[in-house]
């Protein structure tokens, strides 16, 4: 399986730690958010990534690859995105890198704990068609895409559609779509088939949904932790859920505190 990590965008919620570089070059607690990225693709047995991200941002990712060597990666490549056009469009600008007809593709900035990516990931690997998603509880159904489940409100039925950034109420306790997604060889074709949103992007949710409507998309409850640091406060708890962990890995727990 090779790994996509879209690491575009304008990251205009950052202010102004995004003015003059890329959200993902920006910390969370000891590592460049894009190093967590990786990180958590390799820890998942994931190894052969593609980093997608602006084309005038590629030159910094360049150099602080070549600055950290290998990032316990076997291959490590960049594409670029001309425009910040949406997260399907960055993710066809990996096509020509892939070679695999199994894709775990992340969304840079969603900072996921231990033990969320490698269950679906072994799932996919015996899935026979189709795309695999994975749904989290949230309290704040109006911030993501959010799953409708067949049967209304049960996150074990299949996931029929997803909302992005619903307004009208949710069956049950709302389960959001973490940036954490796996796509089978076909996913290129099917983005080719979007046109543009409202927003004027290619939304990876359209993709998600086109795998939906043909009863072919999959997927995983989890309880872990997850954080999508696209805002300062987010970008915080970020840096606290790295924190910890590079505490307990120590394990030092309460002694750094
Ligand atoms: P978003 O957080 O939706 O967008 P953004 O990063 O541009 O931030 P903001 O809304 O504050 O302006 O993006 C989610 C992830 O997808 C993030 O890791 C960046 C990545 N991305 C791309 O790679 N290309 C794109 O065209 C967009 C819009 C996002």
């Amino acid at each position: 399986m090779q790994g996509v990590i879209l690491s575009g965008g304008r990251g205009t919620r950052l202010g102004p730690l995004t003015a003059a570089t890329n959200k993902h070059l920006l910390a969370v607690y000891d590592r460049p958010m894009i190093v967590r990225a990786i990180d958590q693709l390799v820890r998942a047995g994931i190894d052969d990534v593609i980093v997608v991200t602006g084309v005038e941002h590629a030159p910094a990712f360049r150099q602080l690859f070549d600055v950290l060597g290998g990032v316990g990666v076997s291959r490590l490549r960049i594409a670029t995105q001309p425009a910040p056009a949406g997260l399907a469009d960055a993710l066809a600008r990996a096509e020509t890198l892939v070679d695999s007809d199994r894709l775990c593709v992340v969304l840079g900035d969603n900072v996921v704990a231990e033990g969320v990516i490698e269950p679906s990931r072994a799932a996919f690997e015996h899935q026979r068609a189709g795309a695999r998603v994975i749904v989290a509880p949230v309290d704040a159904p109006e911030r993501f895409g959010i799953a409708r489940f067949a049967s209304a409100g049960d996150p074990t039925s299949r996931v029929v559609r997803i909302e992005e950034k619903p307004i009208s109420p949710v069956a049950g306790v709302p389960h959001a779509v973490l940036g954490v997604y796996f796509y089978p060889g076909d996913v290129f074709d099917r983005c080719r088939a979007l046109v543009p949103s409202a927003r004027g992007e290619l939304e990876i949710t359209d993709l998600n949904n086109a795998y939906a409507g043909n009863e072919a998309l999959e997927h995983d409850v989890t309880d872990g932790a997850w954080v999508d640091a696209g805002t300062p406060e987010d970008l915080w708890r970020a840096g606290e859920l790295v924190r910890a962990e590079v505490e307990r890995e120590a394990g030092v727990t309460g002694v750094l505190r």
